[in-house]
């Protein structure tokens, strides 16, 4: 397994640029079954996660051409689902990736039937999927689980519903736009996400002919059709990779522009970041972030749905809050259990305590470099900030979890005068 060896306590100078959003393509690639005639996706970004989505897609009949862009920064991915050959998302594919639960409703919706496996929880929590399993149901699928597996079925095709959401969940409201698209009559979505994945995923079905309207707010209205075409479509830049690297300039004192990041899909952090110490203006290319004074202050946050602090950051903000002057609560309100990194940052010289759903962080001056453990996602890149920021060497093993996410995170930070390089794990 690889990890990352990284000398810290360099300031981050210069530019990065933000890859295609892993959270909007990964359900525009589920998209692709909704058509025979095929979808185009530019800027998808190159990561573990996109090839198990294509993995699995091919799995389904759909042929793939994936091909990496001039600007190295992402790749082109072309899906042609001209037959649904196989309907089934076997566990082994769904328990490396929940995102293919995704999968449910396109292939419903087009072929009428669907055998996805239960995604099970994974570090972050227990993650049911019971809204996505609602909201198929209320449009006419017959669902039953059977060993592990979900059984969907709709002979007759899909109608259109008026569908409430008890809670915001990106996904479900994802899965029951995708399967209202070829649904016979109107869908409402109701307290739907609001993320700009949702608003990006909505672009795409438009341009494939769906009628969609509302995507961004909490209630959508789609208008089902019979069939959708072939459209080319650009991932929208990833607004948590940009988050991520915006703290991780902030953590080492640095300046650094983030080119394509769009300042309207990161508000709420960029509000909290400005309270902290940290300046975030628009430049033509992207971002600009630098501090606005020479220490940094904690500052409390909840993590929220879309527009509110993501949970995504929350991790990366937290490992901020460890190096700020004064203390800082993070409560996290969207997952049970993404405190993982929270020892791993203790073993760093971090002070933090756990209450419940809330920590308490107080800042100290100096993290200690020390070899530390990749949990999850968000989890690993929070441990490779502190490790940016921290005096000596950190060692993040297990990184893995990091390539899910991030694509090229060390050349990325290495560009910046980080000093950073993946190693064999001895
Ligand atoms: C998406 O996950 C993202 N993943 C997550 O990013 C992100 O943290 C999450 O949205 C919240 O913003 C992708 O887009 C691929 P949810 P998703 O359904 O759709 C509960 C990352 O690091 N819930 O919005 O699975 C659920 O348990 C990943 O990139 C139900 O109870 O999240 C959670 O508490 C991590 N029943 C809350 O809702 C359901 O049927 C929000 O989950 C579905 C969800």
């Amino acid at each position: 397994m690889d990890r990352l060896r990284i000398s810290g306590g360099h300031p981050l100078v210069g530019e990065i640029p933000i890859s295609g959003a892993k959270n909007a393509a990964l359900p525009l690639m589920a998209a692709g079954l909704l058509s025979d005639d095929g979808l185009t996706l530019a800027n998808v970004p190159n990561l573990a996660d996109i090839a198990s989505m294509a993995d699995l897609l091919n799995e389904l009949g759909a042929e793939l051409t994936i091909k990496r862009d001039e600007n190295n920064q992402g790749q082109t991915v072309r899906i042609h689902a001209q037959e649904i050959t196989n309907i089934e998302a076997p566990y082994d594919i769904v328990r490396k990736m929940r995102a293919s639960v995704l999968v449910l409703g396109p292939l419903v919706a087009r072929a009428g039937e669907a055998k996805v496996s239960l995604p099970g929880g994974c570090a972050i929590g227990n993650r049911p999927v019971d809204l996505h399993l609602m909201a198929l149901e209320s449009m006419g699928a017959q669902i039953e689980l059977e060993a592990g597996y979900i059984h969907a079925f709709a002979p007759k095709g899909l109608h259109g519903s008026r569908i409430t959401f008890p809670t915001i969940s990106v996904g479900a409201t994802e899965n029951a736009m995708m399967a209202a698209a070829l649904a016979n009559g109107e869908t409402t979505l109701i307290n739907a996400a609001r993320e700009p994945e949702i608003a990006d995923l909505a672009k795409c079905l438009i341009g494939m002919g769906a009628e969609i309207t509302g995507a961004g707010s909490d209630t959508i209205y789609i208008q089902g059709k019979p069939g959708l075409s072939h459209t080319n479509h650009s991932v929208l830049p990833d607004r948590i990779e940009a988050g991520t690297f915006a703290m991780a300039a902030a953590m080492t004192s640095g300046n650094v522009e983030l080119l394509g990041a769009k300042l309207s899909h990161i508000e709420a952090a960029a509000t909290i970041l400005k309270e902290c110490g940290v300046n975030l203006t628009e430049t033509e290319r992207g971002l600009r972030v630098s501090r606005l004074r020479d220490r940094l202050v904690g500052v409390d946050v909840m993590t929220e749905p879309y527009p509110g602090f993501p949970t995504d950051l929350q991790a990366q903000f937290m490992a901020l809050m460890t190096t700020a002057d004064g203390a800082s609560m993070v409560t996290e309100t969207i997952f049970e259990n993404r405190f993982m990194h929270v020892p791993e940052l203790t073993r760093m010289g971090a002070n933090i305590n756990i209450h419940g759903s809330s920590a308490m962080i107080r800042g100290t001056s100096n993290l200690r470099g020390a070899p530390v453990m990749a949990t999850d996602l968000r989890a690993s890149v929070s441990l490779v900030l502190a490790g940016l920021a921290a005096e000596g060497e950190t060692i993040v093993n297990r990184i893995y979890h990091l390539d899910r996410g991030y694509d090229q995170v060390e050349n990325k930070l290495k560009a910046c005068g980080a000093e950073i390089r993946r190693e064999k794990e001895a």
